[in-house]
C-alpha cells in the first residue's frame, strides 16, 4: 500500500507544497488546531478534488484559509463584530462565517452554493508561510475522510488516505498540532453573530472580548453548521460516554486521577488539565481503536473551557452512525 509522501515543513518543502497547489493539486498542511486538506480557494477542479478526496457531501461548506484580515476582505465582508473578533483572536483557532463580497474570487463550491463564506487565519508559522507564499486563500477542511477522525500528526493524514484513490499529493509534516480540537466558528452577519460549532477558542474567552468591545456581538441561539448534523469524529470501535465502569473487553479513555483501568487504556490528562485533554483527544480515540476493542469506554469530562468543544466532539463520536 502506497501512502502519501510526508516531507519536512522547512523552507524549501514549504516552497514545495505552495507550487503543488499553484499546480492545481492538493496539499495536507498543519494548523495550530488539526492538520487541513488545503487547495486553491479560487480554483473549482481543487475544490471538487478536496469534496472527491475526503468523500464530504457538496452541500457541507469549507474553510478558506488566509493569512491576514485583508485577504479575508478580498473574500468576505466584515461588518463591526466581525472585525472586532478578527482583530483580536487572529491568527488563531477562531472562524468567521461572512457574506461573501462582490468581488469575491473564491469558487462558490467552497460555500456549497450558498452566500456566505468562512473565513480563518490559522496560528501556525508553517500554514502562515505557506500561506503568504500562495498568496491567495486556501481552502482546507480537516485531512480526514468525511465522518472520521481528525488528523493531529502528520501520519495520521497518510492513514486516512492510504486506501483512498485521490489524496493529497504531499504532506507537509509540522509534528503534532498544539490545540487539537477545530476551531470555534462563528457566524457575523446582519449585526448578529452566533455560535456554529464549539472548538479551541472557548466561549468564555469570546464573552471576555465581546463584552468590552464596542461592537459588543449579540449571541444569537447557536445554529450547527451544515458540517454538524450527523454523526462524525467516529472510530471504528463504538464509544460509550460518561462511564463510571469499564466493562468487558472495552477500552477506556480515562480523565482526570482514576482507579479504572482497562488492557487498552489512555489518560487524556492524569491532572484534569483540559487543554492537555484536547491536545490528545484524537490521537488517543485512533489507538483505542487500533487496540481493536469493540467499544471505548469515556470517562466523564468537565462542560467548561476547551471541555464543552471535546464533549461535543466525542457525543458526535458517540452518536448513531448512517
Ligand atoms: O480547525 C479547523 O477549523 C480545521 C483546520 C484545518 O483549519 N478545519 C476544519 O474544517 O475543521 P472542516 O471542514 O472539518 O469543518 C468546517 C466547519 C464545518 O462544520 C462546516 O459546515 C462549517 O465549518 N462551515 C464552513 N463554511 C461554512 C459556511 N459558509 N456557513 C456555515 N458553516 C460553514
Ligand atoms: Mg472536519
Amino acid at each position: 500500500m502506497k501512502l502519501c509522501e510526508i516531507i519536512r515543513a522547512d523552507a524549501q518543502g514549504v516552497a514545495r507544497a505552495a507550487q503543488t497547489l499553484l499546480d492545481g493539486r492538493l496539499v495536507a498542511f498543519p494548523t495550530e488546531t488539526v492538520y487541513g486538506l488545503g487547495g486553491d480557494a479560487e480554483s473549482d477542479a481543487a475544490i471538487t478534488a478536496i469534496y472527491t478526496a475526503k468523500g464530504r457531501p457538496s452541500r457541507n461548506p469549507l474553510i478558506v484559509h488566509v493569512s491576514d484580515l485583508a485577504m479575508a476582505q478580498r473574500y468576505g465582508r466584515f461588518e463591526e463584530a466581525a472585525t472586532a473578533l478578527a482583530r483580536h483572536f487572529w491568527p488563531g483557532p477562531l472562524t468567521l462565517v461572512v457574506p461573501r463580497t462582490d468581488f469575491c474570487a473564491a469558487s462558490p463550491r467552497v460555500s456549497a452554493g450558498g452566500d456566505t463564506i468562512a473565513l480563518r487565519v490559522p496560528n501556525h508559522p508553517v500554514a502562515l508561510d505557506l500561506l503568504r507564499r500562495f498568496g491567495r486563500g486556501i481552502a482546507a477542511p480537516s485531512a480526514n475522510r468525511s465522518g472520521r477522525i481528525s488528523p493531529t500528526q502528520a501520519e495520521h493524514v497518510a492513514e486516512e488516505f492510504a486506501t483512498s484513490p485521490l489524496r493529497p499529493s504531499l504532506i507537509l509534516d509540522g509534528g503534532a498540532t498544539k490545540i487539537g480540537v477545530e476551531s470555534t466558528v462563528m457566524e457575523c452577519r446582519q449585526g448578529r453573530v452566533s455560535l456554529l460549532r464549539s472548538g479551541g477558542l472557548t466561549q468564555e474567552a469570546i464573552h471576555a472580548v465581546a463584552a468590552t468591545t464596542a461592537a459588543s456581538p449579540r449571541m444569537a441561539d447557536a445554529l450547527p453548521s451544515p458540517g454538524m448534523l450527523e454523526s462524525h469524529y467516529a472510530p471504528r470501535a463504538l464509544v460509550r460516554l460518561v462511564a463510571t465502569e469499564v466493562r468487558a473487553g472495552e477500552a477506556l479513555l480515562a480523565f482526570g486521577a482514576t482507579t479504572l483501568a482497562a488492557a487498552a487504556m489512555r489518560n487524556l490528562s492524569p491532572t484534569g488539565d483540559l487543554e492537555e485533554a484536547a491536545h490528545y483527544l484524537y490521537a488517543y480515540l485512533r489507538e483505542l481503536d487500533a487496540s481493536g476493542a469493540p467499544t471505548i469506554a469515556v470517562m466523564p469530562i468537565p462542560e467548561e473551557g476547551v471541555g464543552v468543544a471535546i464533549n461535543d466532539r466525542l457525543r458526535r463520536a458517540a452518536a448513531q452512525r448512517v
